[in-house]
């Protein structure tokens, strides 16, 4: 089965942290991951044909990129005949500052895929760096369950930034979704 992977990223931060998610879906063993940047051209029959779709942007302003907003509102066709119905879905976001509403944005991805009819995948992922023997190393270190969460310094470069840590929580939600669409499809 395939699983897509759609995604934006204005300055690379993001498109890293959709590389580990796609390579999550591959360490299933039964998916394989297709990446689709939503700033080229959308292979949307591609889109309809997956099991799953895991969503993923930076979060400007506060909420998901421009150019993501735009694929969002471009699959309004795809919405009015339901063609992505009973898919299993999951979001992914980049932001600099350690909270900077990321929340906000994951919220925007899972109501986007509840209007396309669709099943949100959670972390199921315990939160990382809570306690005082915790460390930015922790695997969901900045504690979300909605979707995975990776923060870049700004001042830094896609090859540094997000952390390791980010990485493999964004690789464990590919996983979880890959278990969640073999579920689903009673296979
Ligand atoms: C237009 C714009 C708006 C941004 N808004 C936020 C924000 O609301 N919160 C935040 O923490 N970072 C914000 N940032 C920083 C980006 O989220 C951060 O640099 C991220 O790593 C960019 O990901 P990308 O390289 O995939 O584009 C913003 C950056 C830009 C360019």
């Amino acid at each position: 089965m395939q699983i897509a992977v759609v995604f934006h990223s204005g300055y690379g931060h993001t498109a890293r942290q959709a590389q580990a998610v796609a390579e999550g879906v591959e360490q299933s063993g039964h998916a394989k991951a297709l990446l689709v940047d939503v700033a080229k051209d959308i292979p949307w029959d591609e889109l309809g044909s997956s099991a799953g779709m895991i969503f993923g942007c930076p979060t400007y302003m506060g909420g998901p990129s421009a150019v993501f907003k735009k694929f969002m509102e471009d699959s309004s066709s795809r919405w009015m005949k339901q063609e992505w119905a009973d898919k299993v879905a999951a979001g992914f976001t980049t932001s600099s500052s350690q909270s900077g509403d990321k929340l906000n944005t994951l919220v925007s991805l899972a109501i986007f895929a509840a209007q396309h009819g669709m099943f949100w995948i959670s972390t199921g992922l315990m939160p990382g760096n809570n306690v005082s023997t915790g460390s930015v190393n922790d695997i969901n270190r900045l504690g979300s369950w909605m979707g995975a969460m990776a923060q870049a310094n700004f001042d830094q470069p896609a090859e540094l930034a997000p952390p390791e840590s980010d990485l493999l929580t964004a690789q464990k939600l590919g996983l979880r979704v890959a278990a969640a669409a073999k579920r689903f499809a009673g296979a």
